[in-house]
C-alpha cells in the first residue's frame, strides 16, 4: 500500500519524506491556496519544489475544463518534472484528456470521482490512478468505504491496472480500513498518518522499559 500526502505545505512534505514511509504527494488548486501560492510561475515553481523533496509520484491538476485546454495544462506540467502526474477532472473531456495522456505515456490522476461508474470510465480511459473522495461521500450520509470496496471488486473481476487511490482521506481509521479492503493508495494529512503512530500502550510501556533501565 501506498501513502500519499495530501499537501503543498512544503515543511509537512519534508516530514513525511524524512520519517520514511512516503511514497508520493497529492495536490489540488485549493491546497495550493491554502499555502498562499499565487500566479501561474510561482505554481509551477512549487510544484518543481516539491518534486525535489520526495522520490514518488506528484499529482499536479489542471483547472481547464476543455479537452484542448487541458492537453495545454497537462503537458506543460508534465514537462517540468519526470515525478509529475497530471490530475484531471472525472468530466466528459476530462475523460478523453485521460485517453490522450495514458495514450502518450503520460502518467494521470482521475480526481473528484465519487461513484462506482465514474471509476469504471477512469480505468476504460486508461487513468494511471483514480481518486474517489471518501471523506466528502461521509460527508453527505453516503459510505466513503463501501465505494472503495466496490470499486476493488470492479476492478478486480476485470484486471484494471488502475490504482484506487482514496483521497479526502480525514482520520487513522479511514487509512486502517482502506489498508483492509485492498486501496492501492492513500492520500491523506500529515495528522492522519502521524495519528497511526499513536498508543497509549506504547507510550507507558515506552516509560516503564525507561525507568526500569535506569534501575
Ligand atoms: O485528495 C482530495 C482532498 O484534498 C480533499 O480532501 O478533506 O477537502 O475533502 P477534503
Amino acid at each position: 500500500m501506498k501513502f500519499f500526502i495530501d499537501t503543498a505545505n512544503l515543511a509537512q512534505i519534508k516530514e513525511a519524506q524524512d520519517m520514511g514511509v512516503l511514497d508520493g504527494v497529492t495536490t489540488n488548486p485549493s491546497l495550493m491556496a491554502k499555502e498562499g501560492i499565487k500566479g501561474q510561475n510561482n505554481i509551477l515553481k512549487h510544484y518543481v519544489d516539491i518534486c525535489n523533496i520526495v522520490t514518488g509520484d506528484v499529482s499536479a491538476e489542471v483547472i481547464s475544463t476543455d479537452f484542448d485546454g487541458m492537453v495545454k495544462e497537462g503537458e506543460a506540467l508534465a514537462e517540468l518534472h519526470e515525478r509529475i502526474v497530471v490530475k484531471i477532472p472525472m468530466i466528459k473531456d476530462g475523460v478523453k484528456a485521460i485517453k490522450y495522456f495514458t495514450e502518450k505515456g503520460i502518467k494521470t490522476n482521475c480526481t473528484l470521482v465519487f461513484s462506482a461508474g465514474q471509476a469504471l470510465l477512469a480505468a476504460k480511459a486508461g487513468a494511471t490512478y483514480m481518486s474517489p473522495f471518501i471523506g466528502r461521500l461521509d460527508d453527505v450520509s453516503t459510505d466513503g468505504l463501501r465505494l472503495i470496496e466496490d470499486i476493488r471488486l470492479i476492478y478486480d473481476n476485470y484486471g484494471f491496472e488502475t490504482q484506487i487511490l482514496a483521497a479526502s482521506v480525514r482520520h487513522p481509521m479511514h487509512i486502517i480500513e482502506c489498508a483492509r479492503i485492498g486501496a492501492d493508495v492513500i492520500t491523506a494529512p500529515l495528522s492522519a498518518i502521524s495519528a497511526l503512530l499513536k498508543h497509549p500502550l506504547t507510550d507507558s510501556g515506552l516509560a516503564q522499559f525507561l525507568a526500569d533501565a535506569k534501575k
